[in-house]
C-alpha cells in the first residue's frame, strides 16, 4: 500500500498528540518539523526534521519534492510567519492543508485583564509607577521591557533569554510547563507579583497562571492573536483526526 505522506509543522504539545495518533495509522508516513527554537526539544513520537524551509518558496518546494498529501499546520497561535507561510505553500502546490489551531482563552468573572496588541503595548500599558511583572510571554520579545526598566520582572522561558536583560531588577525562570494553579499561585505570592504579562496562547499547559492571577486579584496584560492566516482550521486533535480522513480521498490513498 502507497502511504500519504503528511508534513505536521509543530512545535507544540497538539502537534506532537496529533502526530502520536496518526504515527498509528499504516497508511500514512508521517514528518513532523520543528523549528529549532528551543535547545532540547521535548521527544517526539514520529521522525523529525529541524529548521526553516526558506519562507513560503521553499515549502512549497519542500511539499512537492517530498512527494506529500497533506500539510498540517500545528504551530503555536503566534507563530505567525510560519503559519502565513503555510497557506502560501498549500496555495501555490495544491496540496490539501488544515490547521490546527487552539481556541483563545475567554475572561470570565473575576479576571482584571487589559487586552492588547503586542508586547511593546503590554509594557507601555503597566504605566509609569514602578510594578512587579510577571512576564511569561517567553524569551523572544522579552527585551521590549528594557524600555520600562522602573518595574521589577519575573522572566520565565524555556531557554535562557540570552543575551540577558539589560535591566537591574530582573529573574529569571526556566521552565516549559504544564504549570500547576499551585504553582503559579506560589510562585506569583514569592515574588510579590502584581500584574502578569502573557500571549493569549490558550489551552491547558498555561492556564494556570490566568487562574491564579484571578484568585489573587491580579491585573493580567492579554496580548491578543492576530487574525488567522487563511487555512481552513479546527481547534482539537480530535477534530483534525477526523477532518484528515476527510481531506486525505481514498485515491490519495491508494497511490493513484
Ligand atoms: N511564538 C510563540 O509564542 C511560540 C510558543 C511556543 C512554541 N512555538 C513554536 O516555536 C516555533 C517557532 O515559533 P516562532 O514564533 O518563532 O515562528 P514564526 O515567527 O512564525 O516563524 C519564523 C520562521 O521560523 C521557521 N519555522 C517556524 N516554525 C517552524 C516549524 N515548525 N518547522 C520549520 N520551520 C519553522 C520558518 O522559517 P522559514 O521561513 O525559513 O521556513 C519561519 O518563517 C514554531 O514551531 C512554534 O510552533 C512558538
Amino acid at each position: 500500500m502507497e502511504k500519504t505522506r503528511i508534513l505536521i509543522l509543530g512545535g507544540t504539545g497538539e502537534a506532537r498528540r496529533l502526530a502520536a495518533e496518526l504515527a498509528t495509522r499504516e497508511e500514512f508516513d508521517i514528518l513532523l518539523s520543528l523549528a529549532g527554537r528551543t535547545e532540547t526539544p521535548a521527544r517526539q513520537p514520529v521522525p523529525v526534521r529541524i529548521g526553516g524551509f526558506g519562507g513560503a518558496d521553499g515549502l512549497a518546494t519542500f511539499l512537492t519534492e517530498g512527494g506529500y498529501g497533506l500539510l498540517i499546520d500545528a504551530t503555536h497561535p503566534f507563530a505567525e510567519r510560519i503559519s502565513a507561510n503555510a497557506a502560501m505553500a498549500a496555495g501555490r502546490t495544491g496540496i490539501p492543508a488544515l490547521a490546527l489551531v487552539r481556541p483563545e482563552w475567554l475572561p470570565e468573572p473575576g479576571d482584571h485583564w487589559h487586552i492588547v496588541a503586542d508586547i511593546p503595548a503590554a509594557i507601555a500599558s503597566l504605566g509609569p509607577a514602578p510594578r512587579r511583572v510577571f512576564l511569561a510571554t517567553g524569551r523572544q520579545g522579552a527585551h521590549h521591557a528594557e524600555v520600562a526598566p522602573q518595574h521589577f520582572y519575573l522572566v520565565r522561558s524555556v531557554d535562557p533569554v540570552d543575551p540577558p536583560l539589560a535591566l537591574a531588577d530582573v529573574e529569571y525562570i526556566l521552565d516549559r510547563g504544564p504549570f500547576t494553579l499551585e504553582g503559579e499561585i506560589e510562585l506569583m505570592r514569592q515574588y510579590r507579583i502584581d500584574a502578569v504579562v502573557t500571549k493569549n496562547s490558550g489551552g491547558t499547559a498555561a492556564y494556570a497562571k490566568i487562574e491564579a492571577a484571578r484568585l489573587l486579584g491580579l491585573k493580567v496584560v492579554v496580548i491578543a492573536r492576530a487574525p488567522a492566516a487563511g487555512l481552513t482550521s479546527v481547534e482539537t486533535v480530535e477534530a483534525a483526526l477526523e477532518a484528515i480522513g476527510h481531506l486525505v480521498s481514498p485515491a490519495m490513498k491508494r497511490g493513484v
